[in-house]
């Protein structure tokens, strides 16, 4: 995310998909990109509530129904039916939804992804196949779609030993 974040462009905002704590929705902020952070529970993202360039959207992405949680407006569905200038997933996985954030990119739109893959399973959580990547499977995502920046399929040592596989791609202009 650091390193390729700030070929985003800043005319549409940044999608952070299951944002956690948001430490990718403080970054794009703190260089005065716009951003839609998504997840089922906002409470890390709290602290951010006076951020007038933040959108913080309360759903459940796995559901089609709206959640009701108190949160703003906005189904998984109507979120991913906007156009993004980024959208960045990090340590989530939910298949039905790659397709749509491919398709949410404006042209010179940047997508990064990065998440477990296949063989984490032997190091720790998550060892469900439908949270790890299948091998080359983030490359077959953007296929004939977008321009392959970097993508690495590699076991890392921190935060914890893990493998994962990410890549950095852009939408043509
Ligand atoms: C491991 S955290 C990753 C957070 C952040 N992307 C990062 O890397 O720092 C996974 C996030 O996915 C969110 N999440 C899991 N299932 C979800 C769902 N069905 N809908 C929306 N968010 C979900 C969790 O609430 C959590 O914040």
């Amino acid at each position: 995310v650091v390193r390729f974040g700030a070929l985003a462009p800043t005319t549409e905002p940044v999608l952070d998909l299951a944002c956690g704590r948001g430490r990718h929705t403080r970054w794009f902020l703190q260089r005065g990109y716009r951003v839609v952070a998504v997840d089922r529970d906002l409470t890390g993202i709290a602290d951010l509530s006076d951020e007038p360039r933040l959108e913080a959207v309360e759903a459940d992405l796995e559901a089609s129904a709206p959640a009701h949680r108190g949160g703003p407006v906005g189904t998984a569905p109507e979120v991913l039916a906007r156009r993004y200038g980024a959208v960045v997933v990090t340590n989530y996985l939910y298949r039905p939804i790659l397709d749509p954030l491919v398709t949410a990119l404006v042209p010179g739109g940047l997508f990064v992804y990065e998440t477990f893959a296949r063989g984490h399973e032997r190091l720790g959580r998550p060892t469900n196949p439908d949270f790890l990547l299948e091998p080359g499977e983030l490359l077959r995502l953007v296929r004939g779609r977008l321009r392959v920046l970097a993508f690495e399929d590699v076991t890392v040592d921190e935060p914890r030993p893990a493998l994962v596989q990410r890549i950095a791609a852009m939408r043509a202009t």
